[in-house]
Formats: structure tokens, sequence, C-alpha cells
């Protein structure tokens, strides 16, 4: 079973006349004071919208960044002005409209310890809390957790389609069932790794984490990243997993002689990496094998880039991974912020089952862990 959760959902509600609150996940890149990446806020409208239509009156809060105090560089007012952009409604920041968007939650004192008072700020004058942050469900803040308590509340649109989505890739989803893991840090994902291997039938490796895993198996990385710590637990996966061999290391990469976007490099066998180089991306025959494997399965769940794909020329791992998960007949999702920007950036995101909006809430989801600004929900269903 998920670790899931019981919970009321928009559907058990009838909020025409009420004052709601909504915890959304509007914790957006900002370049020069405008939103850069506007994913998160077009993805938390769906619920926004559905209340206004409903005849609720709508408050949104969210944070941004991590700011210690008030950091005006931080505020949510370039937010509520992209997201009234974005909707027939009027948005406005810190003021009535169809649509009234706070200022960042992490501006209160109390906000990410949950102290009492601070939720119950939060919540004063409001008749119900509708949580629809994904991306910060794993954090027990007074937006996520206190507010919860203190008035009823139920999952919005969002919410509710991520555990359903996720949630599927820990109880029996379709087989065969494959997961693409990259990303810098093998650390990051070996919780995750631990708890879905025994559920899927391949899992492939590449991006910064795989060198971790081949400095294990003895070959020369080089200058690539190995997170030195790690080598005895990932050494002990890799033995656990030689006689169902489910999981996939790269066979070839291209290796730069530095890291730098405009460096020399070269296609090379992973074990003829030359001394002092540095791999910045799985290679061709790699990319092959890894999307043929993607292609066919049933379901893919993919989490990290395979290399640095920012830049042109280590990008071809990446874009291998992304176009057999468009291609793929499956149910598909992918979730992290960078493989949801390689998604988007390949013109690739409307062919995916699922784009997650949750980076770390997604992966605890999938190490099995409760996430505390769900399971606060259970206690308003009767
Ligand atoms: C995220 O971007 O992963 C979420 O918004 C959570 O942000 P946090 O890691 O600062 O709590
Ligand atoms: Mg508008």
């Amino acid at each position: 079973m998920t670790p899931l959760s019981k919970y009321l959902t928009l559907a058990d509600v009838d909020v025409a006349g009420l004052k709601v609150l909504v915890r959304a996940d509007l914790n957006v890149p900002l370049d020069g004071g405008e939103v850069a990446d506007d994913f998160r806020i077009r993805a938390a409208l769906p619920t926004l919208e559905a209340l206004v239509r409903s005849g609720a009156a709508v408050t949104v809060c969210s944070h941004l960044g991590r700011p210690h105090g008030v950091d005006p560089a931080l505020s949510l007012a370039p937010v509520a002005q992209r997201m009234d952009s974005l909707t027939e409604y009027d948005v406005r920041f810190d003021g009535p409209g169809d649509i009234n968007v706070l200022e960042n939650t992490r501006f209160l004192d109390g906000e990410t310890s949950n102290h009492p008072s601070t939720a119950e700020e939060l919540a004063d004058g409001f008749d119900l809390f509708v949580q629809d942050a994904f991306g910060s469900v794993h954090r027990a803040h007074a937006s996520t957790v206190g507010v919860a308590e203190l008035i009823r509340s139920v999952a919005g649109l969002l919410l509710d389609a991520e555990l359903s989505a996720l949630g599927r890739l820990l109880d029996g989803t379709e087989r065969p069932y494959t997961v693409v893991l990259g990303g810098a840090k093998v650390s990051d994902k070996l919780a995750v790794i631990e708890n879905l291997l025994p559920r899927v039938d391949r899992m492939l490796i590449g991006g910064g984490m795989c060198f971790t895993f081949l400095r294990s198996l003895g070959f020369e990385v080089g200058a690539s990243l190995v997170e030195e710590p790690m080598l005895d637990k990932v050494a002990a996966i890799v033995e656990a997993d030689a006689d169902e061999h489910k999981i996939h290391l790269p066979e070839d990469f291209v290796a730069g002689e530095r890291f730098a976007e405009d460096t020399a490099h070269d296609v090379v066998a992973v074990d003829g990496l030359p001394r002092g180089w540095i791999g910045l991306d799985i290679g061709p025959s790699t990319g092959n094998a890894f999307a043929g494997f993607v292609r066919d399965s049933a379901s893919v769940f993919w989490n990290g880039p395979m290399g640095v794909f920012e830049w042109e020329q280590f990008r071809a791992g990446t874009e291998a991974v992304a176009r057999a998960i468009s291609e793929c007949q499956g149910f598909t999702a992918v979730g992290g912020g960078d493989s949801v920007a390689a998604m988007r950036l390949l013109g690739l995101e409307g062919s995916v089952s699922h784009l997650s909006t949750g980076g770390g809430a997604g992966l605890e989801l999938l190490e099995g862990k409760i996430l505390p600004g769900v399971a606060v929900l259970e206690r308003w269903v009767r």
C-alpha cells in the first residue's frame, strides 16, 4: 500500500459564499524580479479558478525562496502579476480581487517552525483551507500543516492529481515498469532507489550520480562527480541487484576535458575515460539502450537529467530519454525541476501522462515517507 492518507477534495464541499484560503506552491524561479518559469503558477490555476466559479472568496498563499525574514527580492508581487496575465479572473497582490495573493509566507516568524500563533494568524477569518501545494507537502510548516489543524481542510485538484499519478508508481502500476534516474547527487536519490527497486523491472541510472555507481564497480571515472561517502551503500545496492540485474548503468559517455560549455569533448566507452576528463552526458549507445527500454514500457517514471543538458553538446542523452518518454504509449510521469524543464525545453510537455510540480515532495512520496501536509487532511474525513 501507499503511505497516502485519506482526504476530502473540492468535490466534497460546497464552497459557495465561503472564505477560502488556498496553499499553493508558487515557489518559482525569478530572474531580475520577473517570473522566469510559470509552470507552477499555471498548475495552481485550475483549483483557484474552480473556487472562484463556485462562488468562493479566494485567497492564495505560498512561500517563495528561502528568505531569512522579510526580503523584498522574494515578494510574491511578480507572481501575482503573472498569475493575473494567465487567467481571465482579476488577481490582486495583497488586495481583494477574484483571487487575492498573500505575501510570502516565509516572511512570517513561525512559518517554518509551525508556530501555533502563525497558523492562527493565517487561518484567521477563513472558513475552509484547500491544500494544493504538492511541492511543499513534505514541509511541516504553519501554512502547510498548522492551518490545516485549525480549520476544515480539503485537497485541491493539483494535489489530488499528483498523489494519484505518483501514488500509482508505488502501487502496482502496469509493467514493464521502468524508472530513469539522473541528476548530480546519488545521496538525493538513494532512498528512492531502495524503495522503488523491488517494484520496478528496470532502473536506468545516468547523470552525475552514475559515476558513484561506476566508481564502486572499480571503473576509472577521472574528474567525474563521485560521492565518496556513498560508495559502500551504492556497492551494496549493486551487489544485491546482481541476480535480477534491474539496474542499468551507462556503457558510454560524452566526456569533456574540463567542466565548461566550450570544452573539448568526445564519446568514450565506460572503461576508456581519458585521464582527468569528466563525464558530462551519457553516450549514444547508452542513450539508445535507455530509450528502447523506456519506449517499450507500460509505466515510466523519470527524475533527473542524464547530463549537463543546459549545454547543448551535453544534451543528447537527456533528449533521448525525453523523446522516448514522449513516444511511450504507457503511463509516463516526470518529476523534478530539471527533467520537467527539459521536457518543456524540447516542447514535449504535452506528450507526458503526468508532469509533476514537486521535486523533493515527489521524491519523499516515492521513498515511502509520510507527507505531513497530506497526512494532516485526514482529520477532516468523517
Ligand atoms: C520546492 O521548490 O522544492 C518546494 O517549493 C519546496 O521548497 P523548499 O525546499 O524551500 O521548502
Ligand atoms: Mg487576469
